[in-house]
């Protein structure tokens, strides 16, 4: 049977086994998904010996997604911006191919709620790994402006300049944010630990939304920061979850999984 897995390090709070074995039962796919708790300086070594294993593909989260990237023979065109890679995939002839799947699982799910992003003015909150990997696939879809704000100004200011060449793009502190926003993003790691990032007074649009990258089994204290400032529609980020989820599982597989009903069932799961 073909073998995938999660490499980590915590992983066993990993959903990534519910969703993936829900999209081969849906699929009629033949594997299995594990999690491995690869050691801090041992993941090279833990993916040599999954793939002599016969392993096929896998997932890769914190703290790996930088080295994976360095691992790879071939990286996607959007891996290559994010600098990190979340699915690693052997091909025919052996090399192996990284791709980041976690920024078109967030726009796959922002169109799922109803939420484009042509023409609107996006706020990221946060300048880490998590932002720089869903920055190109936001930005292709044509939004007017992406501002980053981040505790580290400096940082964010690094990060735009990075993406500059992709639209309008621009980075600061906490305490630049200016004008009216239609989507504020949380990509900062405060929420995990129930903080709310210090910010000024923010001016939103009719029919802003907000979206923590974030999940949990409550809200998160962004998206309660949201209602606060009168935000009506406040997304956790379990939906960029399991989208992510099935990009990966399209490109190991070629089927695309459904993802509104493992979605139901990852939400009835963990709630
Ligand atoms: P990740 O891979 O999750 O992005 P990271 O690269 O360590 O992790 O980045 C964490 C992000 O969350 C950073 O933008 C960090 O701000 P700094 O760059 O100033 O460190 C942000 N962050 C973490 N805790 C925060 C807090 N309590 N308030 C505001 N920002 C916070």
């Amino acid at each position: 049977m073909d073998r995938y897995t999660v490499f980590g390090n915590p992983i066993s709070q990993s959903k990534s086994p519910f969703i993936h074995q829900r999209f081969a039962e849906q699929t009629s796919q033949r594997l299995v998904y594990d999690t491995q708790l690869a050691p801090i300086d041992g993941f090279v070594e833990a993916v040599s010996a999954f793939r002599r294993a016969g392993g096929c593909g896998a997932n890769i989260t914190v703290p790996f997604k930088q080295q994976a990237a360095a691992l790879c023979d071939q990286l996607s065109e959007r891996a290559k911006r994010a600098g990190a890679v979340n699915t690693l995939h052997w091909l025919e002839d052996g090399q192996l191919l990284g791709d980041n799947t976690d920024g078109a699982g967030l726009v796959a799910d922002l169109y799922r709620l109803g939420i484009t992003l042509a023409g609107k003015r996006i706020l990221i909150l946060g300048a880490g790994g998590a932002v720089r990997g869903v920055l190109a696939p936001l930005l292709s879809e044509s939004p007017q402006e992406i501002v980053i704000a981040n505790r580290t100004a400096a940082k964010a200011a690094q990060l735009a300049l990075a993406f500059h060449d992709m639209g309008t793009i621009s980075g600061g502190g906490f305490e630049q944010i200016h004008g009216n926003f239609d989507l504020i993003i949380n990509g900062t790691s405060a929420s995990l630990t129930g903080e709310m990032p210090p910010l000024p007074s923010i001016e939103v649009n009719q029919g802003c939304a907000s979206y923590d990258m974030v999940y949990g089994i409550d809200q998160t204290v962004f998206q309660k920061w949201g209602q606060s400032i009168g935000i009506n529609d406040n997304y956790s980020g379990v939906g960029m979850l399991v989208q992510q989820a099935a990009v990966s599982f399209g490109l190991w597989r070629g089927v695309e999984p459904n993802v509104e009903s493992v979605l139901s069932a990852l939400i009835e799961e963990t709630g």
